[in-house]
C-alpha cells in the first residue's frame, strides 16, 4: 500500500514587495510504500526542512499534491495529522516541568496513554530523569524526549528532521535498534533528514537526493547510490605542513583538500596502490594516512562538488 504520494510539489517563500518569490521546492515527485524508510540528503539550504515541513502540513504548497494512504492530505489536514509525527529540533518545552509532567501533558493533548513511551525512555536511559525538570536536560536528552513524543502519537509515518544528529553514539545506537526491532514499528514509514552515513545506512532503504535548486537529483536504494559513485576506496591523508593544490592533485585528481587534510578517491585496488605509492614517495611531509571504503559521507562531495556527471545517478 502506498503510504505517501507526492506529485509536482512546489513551495515558494515571498521575498518582498514586487520581488519574485524564492522557489525552494521545485516540482518534486516521489512515492513511498508503507514501511519504506527514506533519507533526504542534499547540500545546506537546498530545502530539506522545507520539504519535510510541507509534507507535515506545516507549510502549504504553492502547487502539487500530497496523498497520505491514498487520501488528499491537504483536503483532510486534521485527519492526516493524526497519522504522522513530525519531530523537529525546534520543539521546545516548559523548562520548569518534569519529564513525567511533560509526557503527561502531551499524552493528554494527543489522547494517548503515557505508558506507551516508557520502554523507549528506559532503552535510551532517559527514564532515570522521570522526576527531573527539563531545565536540567542536556541537548541530547531533549532530542530523546522529542523522539519519545514523536512515538507517543503512535504514528504510521514519522518525519525526522536531523533529530538523531545531536545524540551520542550509544543513544544513536539505541534509537536505531528501537526503530529496527520494535514490533509496533514494523510498518512505520520513515522520512528522515540526517547527515550521518551510519544512521542513514542502518535505517533507510531509499535515499532521495535533493539538488541545490530544490529539484530531485535521484531517488534510489543506498546500495545503488553507492555503486554509482565510481569510487570504491578513499585515502585520508594528514600533512605535516601545507602543500600547493597542484602538488596534491599530482597524486590523483579525485581528491578534496582542506588545509592539512586531503581525501583521495580510488576506483579500484590498482588505483589505490598507485595513490599509496605516490604518497610514500612524498616522504616526511606526510604525517599519516589511512585507507577505507567510500561511504555515505562521500556522497555530497562526489555528487555535488565533483566526481560524477548529472546523468550518472
Ligand atoms: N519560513 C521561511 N521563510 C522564508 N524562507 C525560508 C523559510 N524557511 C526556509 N527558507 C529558505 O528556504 C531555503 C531552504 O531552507 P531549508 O531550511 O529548507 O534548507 P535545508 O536543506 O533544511 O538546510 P540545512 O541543511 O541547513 O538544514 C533557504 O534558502 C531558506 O532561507
Ligand atoms: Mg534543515
Amino acid at each position: 500500500m502506498r503510504a505517501l504520494e507526492v506529485v509536482d510539489l512546489v513551495k515558494e517563500f515571498p521575498t518582498g514587495y514586487n520581488l519574485p518569490p524564492n522557489r525552494v521546492i521545485e516540482d518534486i515527485s516521489f512515492e513511498m510504500d508503507m514501511g519504506d524508510r527514506m533519507a533526504i540528503i542534499g547540500p545546506n539550504g537546498c530545502g530539506k526542512t522545507t520539504l519535510l515541513k510541507t509534507l507535515a502540513t506545516i507549510y502549504l504548497p504553492d502547487s502539487g499534491s500530497i496523498k497520505l494512504f491514498s487520501q488528499d492530505m491537504l483536503k483532510h489536514r486534521s485527519r492526516a495529522r493524526k497519522t504522522f509525527s513530525f519531530v523537529s529540533p525546534s520543539l521546545n518545552f516548559q523548562s520548569k516541568l518534569t519529564l513525567s509532567q511533560t509526557i503527561s501533558y502531551f499524552a493528554t493533548v494527543l489522547q494517548k496513554p503515557p505508558e506507551i513511551v516508557i520502554p523507549f525512555l528506559k532503552r535510551t536511559n532517559l527514564y532515570k530523569m522521570w522526576n527531573s525538570r527539563i531545565e536540567s536536560f542536556s541537548e541530547g536528552q531533549k532530542a530523546i524526549l522529542r523522539l519519545a513524543l514523536g512515538f507517543l502519537k503512535q504514528p504510521k509515518i514519522l518525519f525526522l528532521d536531523e533529530v538523531v544528529a545531536n545524540l551520542d553514539v550509544s543513544r544513536k545506537e539505541s534509537v536505531i535498534n528501537i526503530i529496527e526491532e520494535m514490533e509496533a514499528y514494523q510498518d512505520l514509514t520513515l522520512v528522515m533528514v540526517d547527515h550521518d552515513p551510519y544512521v542513514v545506512d542502518r535505517l533507510c532503504s531509499k535515499i532521495l537526493v535533493l539538488k541545490g535548486n530544490g529539484t530531485v537529483h535521484s531517488v534510489s536504494s543506498v546500495s545503488d547510490l553507492m555503486n554509482k559513485l565510481h569510487y570504491n576506496f578513499s585515502v585520508d591523508v594528514t600533512l605535516k605542513s601545507d602543500i600547493p593544490d597542484s602538488k596534491a592533485l599530482s597524486i590523483s585528481k579525485a581528491m578534496r583538500k582542506n588545509n592539512l587534510k586531503v581525501r583521495y578517491f580510488a576506483e579500484d585496488e590498482k588505483n589505490l596502490k598507485s595513490i599509496i605509492n605516490k604518497l610514500i614517495s612524498l616522504g616526511p611531509i606526510i604525517q599519516e594516512f589511512t585507507t577505507s571504503s567510500v561511504s555515505m559521507r562521500d556522497v555530497y562531495y562526489l555528487l555535488f562538488e565533483g566526481g560524477l556527471d548529472e546523468g550518472d545517478v
